[in-house]
């Protein structure tokens, strides 16, 4: 089935071409030319140390170099070299280069991969016209801790959402081999996971887990055409990723039919024994190599040790041979021998503009808007804005933004000026996120009351996101809950858009607001985006991919949870306050809640309102076929009944109530994002297959006999529903596995 594929985005006869001349120049390298292409360094330009390093075979790859002329002058010198082996020349490009699109969490929630393939295909020729022919995207950890910074470069708590969005990226990267950046999808794997939210923490997740949620996003990214994978820092299992053979090989290679290369990240070969899993740096590498692990970024381990290992043992000289075949197989594959190979066109900025600003509007989610508060219609009333984030061109582009230039970036105050017409008053409020009040708060307040509309731009700046950047809280840093108190007192209608890499607690918000905009850092269009859809311009169709809590303490929430065996009910939970003192032991009910908190999220996976409404009917199932030709078909009318345009995103949801292994309360099946004129109606048809209905149990995908229920609407909690049975003839043998093992 699907997940087994032997790397399906491979084109056999460029595959053939690449292992021909790769194992051509194998047979003529030294020892240190073979560790050379195993070693990957570090520097921000092309220093003497590095020129000679590459002269003379002893790099094979760079990293966060990105002067135009300076990588040329790079891959000159590794030309001249005795081999002339180019090098993989290797950068973050993980939403954007110049121009952002929204974080990779913002871009997930457009739920438009086709926009997202299209940005990815002009940002990658936008980096490869300078040079840089790899960049370590996208990131497919799921992840369902909110507190860990790194959620803002994923896409969610999904696997199908993730790996939908992982083929886009993939496609999109690779597009075309002169114009294109290789993909390395990472962190391999259950990074996401890593406890407490704590970046670089252990993690543990059954095989069940790493199968069904996990892995998924990596083999669409694979099936896709990536070649390169990085595992994660974090120990998975008791076995950090860099040296986790069982990851490595019996996963990711043999299950998963990975072909490619695997790169460490940085200098976790070095963090080895520091995990506590190798005496020193010499072991490490020898773990390294053992698991698989083709290039070594910046700990040089591989460059002080394997020689001598080759010394000590012939099969480490067989190891190093087949991970160096696979390295120049990659260069191959990726068109560095062609010639020119660093001369793409530079894409034009307008388009990068155009598609960055497009997704921005499409990512940001509208939670409330009480009684029509948005759009706003009259742009000739009063008008205050306020915030730390109104004005910030760099903090609304997110994390790894590093190659953006500011100058493409327009705040939403800029925007906002541009497009009303009547009186608009600005205060900053406080002068940065995370900033305590020294006056700001009253001149704040003092305009709102002055204006017919506020809007008012909280949330969080980039650094309180991304790698190693998590935090113990999900509240508005600073003293932004007094400026929202403050401003909500005096203003006549508050409007509050969120800016932040994470999901935050927002209670307060929707209590204060008569309009609540989320938007994960939305990038270089931010400004333009939002003022869009403010004024109604943009109707808003973003869509949560990930829950958002009320409170941090319901850490982890997702929807796919497990029922339990005591599930709440509703209406029947007693919450702290109103436990009578004294009250016995199993009075309150004994079912899975928090005492002190509704167990319902704040708002669900998948939610997220429009300027118009939708109306579902006439929801179909008919299935068709046996085994791997069965096909399911499920159909349902969609009606715009409301009087603007506006896109819907169509999501299908299964539950698989009765399994051998308990099956979450739903899954996200597939997706459609339709737009829809006003009274105008579709039938939205999604056709599944019988891997759509397959789980893992750890040793095997199966599919058992038996009774399966639908649910279609517009997000998680969609209770449209419909039943299908499946018999075991209708499964077929291959999947139908050994149903009466117990497990
Ligand atoms: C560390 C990060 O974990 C990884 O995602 C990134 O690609 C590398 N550094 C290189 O910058």
């Amino acid at each position: 089935m699907r997940r087994h594929a032997i790397s399906k985005g491979h084109d056999p006869a460029r595959y053939s071409a690449a292992e021909a001349w790769a194992r051509d120049v194998l047979a003529k390298m030294t020892l240190a030319e073979k560790i050379g292409q195993l070693n990957q360094v570090s520097e921000d330009s092309a220093s003497a140390v590095l020129m000679d390093a590459v002269a003379a075979g002893r790099v094979g790859s760079v990293l966060n170099v990105v002067d135009p002329s300076e990588i040329a002058v790079l891959q000159a010198a590794a030309s001249e070299s005795r081999l002339g082996i180019p090098l993989l020349v290797g950068r973050d490009v993980v939403h954007g280069f110049e121009v952002m699109a929204p974080i990779p969490l913002g871009l997930a929630a457009t739920w438009n991969p086709a926009k997202v393939e299209q940005f990815c295909t002009l940002t990658a020729a936008a980096a490869r016209s300078r040079g840089i022919n790899w960049t370590f995207a996208p990131m497919l950890d799921v992840c369902r801790d909110p507190r860990w910074g790194r959620i803002a470069e994923g896409f969610g708590e999904d696997a199908r959402l993730t790996s939908v969005m992982a083929e886009a990226f993939v496609r999109g990267l690779q597009a075309s081999p002169e114009d294109s950046l290789l993909a390395c999808p990472k962190h391999f794997a259950g990074y996401g996971a890593s406890e407490s939210g704590l970046d670089y923490n252990r993690t543990y997740i059954s095989d069940i887990e790493l199968f069904n949620v996990y892995f998924p996003p990596f083999a669409a990214a694979f099936d896709a055409g990536a070649i390169t994978v990085m595992p994660s820092f974090s120990d998975v299992n008791g076995q950090p990723g860099a040296g986790n053979r069982r990851l490595l090989k019996t996963f990711l290679r043999d299950r998963l039919g990975f072909r490619g290369l695997v790169v460490s990240d940085w200098a976790a070969l070095a963090e080895l024994p520091v995990h506590g899993v190798a005496e020193d740096g010499k072991e490490a590498a020898q773990l390294g190599l053992n698991a698989g692990v083709h290039i070594d970024m910046m700990s040089g381990l591989y460059e002080r040790f394997v020689s001598e290992l080759v010394d000590e043992g012939p099969e480490n000289l067989e190891q190093l041979d087949a991970l160096v075949l696979e390295i120049l197989i990659v260069k191959h594959l990726a068109g560095l021998l062609e010639p020119n190979a660093t001369k793409s066109a530079e894409p034009v900025i307008d388009d990068l503009l155009h598609s960055a600003t497009e997704l921005a509007s499409e990512s940001c989610i509208l939670l409330t808007n009480e009684g029509g508060t948005l759009p706003i219609m009259n742009r000739n009333d009063s008008l205050a804005v306020i915030g730390p984030l109104a004005d910030q061109r760099e903090e609304q582009l997110g994390t790894w933004s590093f190659d953006a230039d500011p100058q493409l970036s327009g705040s939403i105050l800029k925007a906002l000026k541009a497009r009303w017409q009547g009186s608009l008053m600005y205060s900053v409020g406080l002068s940065h996120s995370r900033g305590m009040d020294e006056g700001g708060i009253e001149e704040a307040s003092s305009i709102a009351a002055k204006a017919t509309q506020t809007v008012l731009v909280l949330g969080e700046e980039a650094i309180l996101s991304g790698e190693a950047h998590c935090r113990s809280r999900l509240d508005l840093p600073g003293d932004q809950l007094r400026l929202l108190d403050a401003v909500a007192d005096a203003a006549e209608k508050l409007i509050v858009v969120i800016l932040a890499g994470r999901p935050l607690e927002l209670a307060d918000v929707v209590e204060r607001a008569d309009a609540v905009l989320f938007c994960f850092h939305p990038g270089s269009g931010t400004g333009p985006a939002v003022a869009d859809l403010l004024l109604g311009d943009a109707n808003p169709s973003g869509r949560l991919p990930v829950t958002l809590p009320r409170r941090v303490g319901q850490v982890p929430i997702y929807y796919g949870r497990g029922n339990t065996g005591r599930p709440p009910l509703k209406g029947e939970v007693q919450f702290l306050d109103d436990i009578p003192v004294g009250a016995k032991q199993y009075s309150t009910g004994n079912t899975s809640y928090h005492l002190d908190v509704d167990p319902s999220p704040l708002f669900p996976f998948g939610f997220g309102k429009s300027y118009t409404d939708f109306r579902y009917d006439r929801l179909t199932v008919s299935v068709a076929g046996v085994g791997q030709t069965l096909t399911i078909s499920i159909e349902v009318r969609v009606t715009n009944v409301g009087d603007r345009y506006g896109l819907e995103t169509v999501q299908l949801y299964l539950r698989d109530p009765v399994a051998r292994v308990a099956r979450p309360v739903r899954e996200l099946k597939a997706f459609e994002k339709v737009m829809l004129a006003p009274e105008e109606s579709r039938r939205v048809e999604f056709k599944l297959s019988i891997q759509d209905l397959a789980y893992h149990d750890g040793r095997s995908w199966f599919v058992e006999p038996g009774r399966f229920e639908w649910f279609v609407g517009s997000d998680s909690t969609a209770r449209m529903s419909c039943r299908m049975d499946l018999d075991a003839s209708q499964i077929g043998d291959e999947l139908l596995g050994h149903q009466n093992a117990s497990y």
